[in-house]
């Protein structure tokens, strides 16, 4: 039996990098794939990846920091699959490196709108269709930056720490009505928000792991299975670094 079969997935930021991968992870164990996206991006490439694993899938467009889009998504993605099983709550943008002291008021707005209000807007109505069906599971993606200050990236570090601690309050708020919540923490990972990144800072990141090297977006999507799947049916308000050592 596959891990997710016939379960409804949906994921912010499907269509790029670590939610690509963990798009292509639920079809390969039999779930149902919502790529919810910005509604400009090409996802012809993701649909197709995502069909040659037998899966049926459906893009929706979203913005999570606009709240009505959000609401929409979520209602696109019931009236086609009839409900929601797992949400996956992935979109989020880097950060830009400055001083607190001299950070554009712009710039912490908007990590804080999309990386942080915009997975309360996810979880919000995520949450209203988990009460009206019995339950369901919810995965935020954080980051390491959700456990650590990142030097540098303070609107990003406190965007991450903010949904950590969301992911918290859902599990003691929710765990009675057959709902759960965990989060991810991955260290950097090699994906499009890197691609900017000049190969000597990329060098400075892996020698900041154990391991020597950044992580694989399909290694971050195993972490995503766990806690997607009953293999996880324990874990509640918890979190995963997945960070080749990096936080040790
Ligand atoms: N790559 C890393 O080093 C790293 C490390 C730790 C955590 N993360 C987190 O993992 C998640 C995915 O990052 P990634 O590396 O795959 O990045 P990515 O840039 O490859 O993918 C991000 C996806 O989110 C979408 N997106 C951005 N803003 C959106 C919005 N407002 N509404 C809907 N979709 C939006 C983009 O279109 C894109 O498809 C992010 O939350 C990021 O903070 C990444």
């Amino acid at each position: 039996m596959k891990k997710l079969e016939h379960k409804v997935v949906f994921i912010t930021g499907g269509n790029s990098g670590i939610g690509k991968a963990c798009a292509l992870e639920a079809a390969k164990e039999g779930a149902k794939v919502v790529v919810a996206d910005l509604p400009r991006v090409k996802h012809e490439q993701t649909m197709e990846e995502i069909k040659a694993h037998g899966a049926e899938t459906l893009f929706v467009p979203v913005d999570v920091a606009d709240v009505a889009s959000v609401k929409s998504a979520i209602g696109t993605t019931v009236a086609n699959f009839g409900r929601l099983d797992v949400a996956l709550n992935n979109a989020g943008i880097g950060g830009v490196y400055s001083g607190i002291h001299d950070m554009e008021e712009r710039v912490w707005e908007k990590i804080i709108a999309v990386n942080l209000t915009g997975q309360f807007y996810c979880v919000k109505y995520e949450l209203q269709q988990f009460l009206k069906q019995g339950g369901g599971v919810i995965v935020n993606m954080a980051s390491l930056a959700g456990l650590m200050a990142e030097r540098g990236l303070a609107a990003y570090t406190a965007a991450k720490h903010g949904l950590v601690g969301l992911t918290k309050n859902i599990a003691v708020q929710y765990a009675d009505r057959n709902i759960r919540a965990n989060a991810i923490c991955p260290y950097y990972t090699d994906t499009p928000m890197l691609r900017a990144v000049p190969q000597e800072m990329l060098q400075h990141w892996a020698s900041g792991t154990p391991a020597n090297r950044l992580g694989r977006a399909e290694e971050i999507a195993k972490a995503f299975l766990y806690f997607a799947s009953d293999d996880s049916s324990y874990c509640n308000g918890t979190h995963l670094a997945v960070d080749g050592g990096a936080q040790a």
